[in-house]
């Protein structure tokens, strides 16, 4: 893992922008696997700023997004694929057809997370892997469980997600109580994984990830296996681990 440790949430977003260039830019038809929540917005932000500038193309570029909430439309304001239209692809020339989020609208469980796997395999698995993590060390909705689970399957969220979500809704009889979501085996088969953290809320979750015992109640303990890991956590994310590293 290469760990750093940054000053804030702006210079996290930098330094996450930064990688996620130089990939598109040493592989321009690159297959980037894509996370939704508060951690990215700032880097896509950045990402949007490079492109307008003309530092970065994005035409060649396919994205697969991490998850998706269960029975909302791509329309729903508080859809991941309406985050992504809003945050990132509506302002980047990547062609639409070519960013893929799991269909919230699609009833069949098995059959959305096999369509999706299938997708993924398809287009070569992903190249570079963005993540956030939740304060219970989730990534993806890879929520804590006894099991890892492989491929793309339907989870029901936890009250703990769904609380912290929640701010984003009207009250928390909104937040779906289902999603889809890529699995574990879906993330460590990214050749590259870039995690982000922000904030003390994710402490233990970042300290659990790093020097904890590898271990589905802490669903990103898994990233210690991976080969090719990058985190950057800001100071307070990075407050447990720092005295350690
Ligand atoms: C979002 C996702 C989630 C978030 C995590 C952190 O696509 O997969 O795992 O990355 O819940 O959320 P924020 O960034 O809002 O703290």
């Amino acid at each position: 893992m290469v760990i750093y440790g940054v000053k804030d949430y702006q210079e996290m977003s930098r330094k996450a922008a930064g990688i996620i260039s130089a990939q598109v830019i040493l592989k321009p038809n690159s297959v980037l696997g894509l996370a939704t929540g508060s951690t990215p917005v700032g880097a896509y932000q950045l990402l949007v700023d490079a492109y307008k500038k003309g530092d970065l193309d994005f035409s060649k570029v396919t994205s697969v997004n991490l998850d998706e909430y269960k029975g909302l439309s791509g329309e729903h304001d508080q859809s991941y694929r309406y985050f992504m239209n809003a945050n990132l692809f509506n302002h980047v020339n990547i062609r639409k057809e070519c960013t893929f989020v799991p269909n919230g609208l699609e009833e069949d469980g098995a059959k959305e997370c096999a369509r999706y796997d299938q997708l993924i395999e398809s287009l070569g698995g992903v190249d570079l892997q963005l993540l956030g993590i939740g304060g219970n060390g989730h990534i993806g909705f890879n929520e804590p469980a006894g099991i890892f689970t492989k491929g793309t399957h339907m989870v029901t969220l936890t009250q703990e997600t769904r609380e912290a979500n929640a701010r984003f809704f009207s009250s928390i009889d909104e937040v779906p109580t289902h999603a889809y979501t890529m699995g574990v085996g879906n993330i460590m088969s990214a050749r590259k994984v870039l995690l982000l953290a922000s904030g003390s809320n994710k402490a233990q979750a970042i300290y659990d990830t790093i020097f904890g015992p590898i271990d589905p109640k802490v669903p990103a303990s898994i990233l210690q296996l991976h080969g090719d890991v990058t985190i950057i956590a800001d100071k307070a994310a990075m407050a447990l681990v720092q005295d350690k590293l």
